[in-house]
């Protein structure tokens, strides 16, 4: 269930934040994961790549949309996060969750073919040079795959944004979707009305390959 390919980073910050991450976040992005799940349109028996699964927050989403025969993998390249996300899984006593503990942009051959879904939630705007994570899962995905972006952004991050920039070591002001919005065959971007909690506009974007 837990597979390391290669060995982690240690990352300092998310070791430490994993500690707090779900008692701080789990209700405001609850709905969010929502939105996400029918952005994905899972269905039993499929395969769907969590791309820095944390805690594995989005798991409660996953796995019941991939079913029993169904697999979610989660890849992070923080050994906290992923204890958190371990925790998860032995208390639910999923089966189909593997974790794998690498960089972003690894760890296909680790993953059972066809990936039929990719998700990032509040990844892509964290990873450094999250380009390569996002062509790395792009490529990967089967063709009629859909891949899934869900994250904040700002384009001109006020104090709070910039505050919540420090605590998330993110980047809002990033356009995380345009790769996606350039390759896929299909695309939707769905906006969210700005929060003040979250420190700019939540959005999904899903493409189809
Ligand atoms: C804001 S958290 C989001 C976690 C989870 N997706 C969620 O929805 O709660 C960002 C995650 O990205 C992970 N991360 C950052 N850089 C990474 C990298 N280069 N490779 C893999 N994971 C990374 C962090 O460890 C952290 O778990």
């Amino acid at each position: 269930m837990y597979a390391t390919v290669p060995a982690a980073r240690h990352m300092g910050w998310y070791d430490w934040f994993a500690n707090g991450y779900d008692a701080a976040l789990d209700r405001t992005y609850r709905e969010h994961r929502q939105q996400a799940r029918a952005a994905l349109q899972l269905e039993p028996g499929m395969t769907v790549v969590d791309v820095g699964c944390g805690t594995g927050a989005s798991f409660d989403v996953l796995v019941p949309g991939v079913g029993e025969t169904g697999h979610v993998v989660g890849i992070d390249a923080s050994a906290g996060m992923l204890r958190r996300a371990a925790r998860r899984v032995r208390r639910h006593g999923w089966k189909q969750v593997e974790l794998l503990s690498a960089e972003a942009a690894a760890g296909f051959d680790a993953v059972r073919q066809p990936i039929d879904r990719v998700l990032c939630f509040l990844s892509l705007s964290v990873i450094d040079d999250w380009q390569d994570p996002f062509q790395h899962w792009f490529e990967a995905l089967a063709p009629g795959g859909r891949f899934v972006v869900a994250d904040v952004h700002n384009p001109r991050p006020n104090l709070h944004g910039r505050l919540v920039e420090v605590i998330a070591q993110a980047s809002l002001s990033r356009e995380v979707w345009k790769p996606l919005e350039e390759q896929s065959r299909a695309f939707r971007l769905e906006w969210q009305p700005s929060s003040w909690t979250l420190g700019g506009r939540f959005f999904v974007a899903v493409g189809e390959k």
